[in-house]
């Protein structure tokens, strides 16, 4: 296979997908673009396949009979699935890790003794598969505490618990119960971190790697940082949280010791690792390990990119050496989710949405949960519906770009939150 003319499937129906697809497709390297299953709004740029991403033989034979290159996975689901296993058995090629380095996302209480094994900073924890041991030890344990079902749950098997009685009902309806089903059969109590937020991610292959812009999500549903965890309402890259020297700390602390830690225990981690930190007075810690690119984050961090991002993903996915250097374009993005008022909790769906024809210069709306209609109308199909992307010299104008395009879209539960970057704007 040469490098051009290039064949990719993005697999997924997300925003991260939506910009994964986007930024594909301008590579001169590409020939086309495809998305499985993708969204109401992808299939006006793109030709999109109904399958699930949970259904590798489906994944395969889609491959297989479009003869695609490189098929890029988006979400946890299927590479913890081994999605990236079967397609390289068939012998096509995939960005992601394979389910085994997907484990670092797919079972928290897995990441959380691989960082104690290699002197990873993190909260201190227990893991329990036993309600009575879990039980046992809360009453050890000061709060705040923090308890999380292990395995995968779309950001919302962490429960903060501020007193024993809430803690002591959180594993229960995880271990004894069915909240969270599976994946909480196995919890990880850990200590409660204080400090801001920071999302780190890096392509990687093996033990080379690159560092993308730091950025920061905002989990809250609510302005001011204010009630139920979502999937994130909105974020913005760089930040300033972050300096140049911190992030080379980072990857002698963290990155480093991981990449090479898997490699000394039989995993060459390929693909994506989102590295979510918490910047407390004692220094950073590891919240946790994603093996995908973050979604919201994607749709800021992946339009900085000033060099071509396929030949570093089909490195990646070859588990070739990476370049020692990229280029980020000089300029900030942020982007702002447009929700349905109720998520992440219960929220209407199929409701209609009207969109600008036309963008302004340094404005993307992206597409999350969105879908036709039987009668071929874009309608809400999700908690999270859009993502108004504005980049800038400046994030103040990413910010107004955002923000112009969140005023122009119209649905008739649509909410947003208008602080995206307050921590940013507020820094010295
Ligand atoms: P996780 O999926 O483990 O990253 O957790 C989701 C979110 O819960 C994080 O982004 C934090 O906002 C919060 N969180 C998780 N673990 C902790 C902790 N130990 N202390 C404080 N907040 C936490
Ligand atoms: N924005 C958080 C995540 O993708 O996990």
């Amino acid at each position: 296979m040469t490098d051009d003319n290039l064949r990719i499937l993005v697999l997924g129906s997300g925003g991260r997908e939506h910009t994964l697809a986007k930024i594909c497709s301008q590579s001169p390297l590409v020939e086309k673009v495809a998305v499985a299953p993708g969204n109401g709004g992808m299939v006006a740029e793109f030709e999109t396949f109904p399958i699930g991403v949970e259904d590798n033989e489906a994944i395969i034979g889609l491959a297989k009979e479009e003869g695609f290159d490189l098929v890029v996975v988006g979400p946890e689901v299927p590479l913890c699935n081994g999605a990236v296993d079967a397609l390289n058995a068939v012998g096509i090629l995939a960005y992601g890790p394979n389910e085994s380095a997907a484990r670092l996302e797919g079972s928290k209480a897995f990441s959380k003794d691989f960082f104690a094994r290699h002197a990873i900073p993190t909260a201190k924890y227990g893991n329990f598969s036993d309600v009575e041991k879990a039980l046992e030890y809360l009453g050890t344990c000061s709060f705040p505490i923090v308890v999380k079902a292990s395995g995968l749950a779309a950001g919302k098997g962490v429960l903060i618990c501020q007193t024993l009685e809430e803690a002591e009902a959180a594993a229960r309806d995880m271990l004894a119960g069915s909240s969270f089903g599976e994946s909480g059969r196995e919890v990880v109590i850990e200590e409660f971190l204080d400090g801001e937020e920071a999302s780190l991610h890096l392509i990687c292959s093996g033990e080379s790697y690159l560092a993308l812009p730091m950025s920061q999500d905002h989990k809250k549903v609510g302005e001011g940082d204010q009630g139920l965890n979502t999937g994130g309402m909105g974020a913005y890259a760089p930040t300033r949280l972050v300096s140049p020297k911190m992030l080379r700390d980072y990857e002698e602390t963290i990155v480093r010791p991981t990449l090479s830690g898997l490699k000394a225990e039989g995993i060459e981690f390929r693909g994506t690792l989102y590295v979510g930190l918490m910047l407390t007075a004692d220094g950073p810690k590891v919240l946790e390990f994603n093996v995908r690119f973050g979604d919201p984050e994607t749709q800021v961090i992946l339009p900085l990119l000033a060099d071509d991002l396929v030949p570093l993903l089909l490195a990646s996915a070859r588990g070739d050496e990476l370049p020692e250097k990229v280029n980020f374009k000089d300029a900030s993005a942020m982007v702002v989710v447009l929700a349905s008022a109720g998520y992440p909790e219960s929220y209407p769906k199929g409701e209609p949405i009207s969109v600008p024809e036309v963008l302004p210069d340094g404005s993307q709306l992206i597409h999350a949960g969105t879908k036709l209609n039987e009668s071929g109308k874009l309608v809400t199909a999700g908690g999270r519906v859009l993502g108004a992307v504005g980049i800038g010299a400046t994030l103040r104008e990413a910010k107004e770009k955002a923000n112009e395009l969140c005023e122009s879209v119209h649905f008739d539960s649509k909410y947003f939150r208008r602080d995206i970057g307050r921590r940013e704007f507020s820094r010295p």
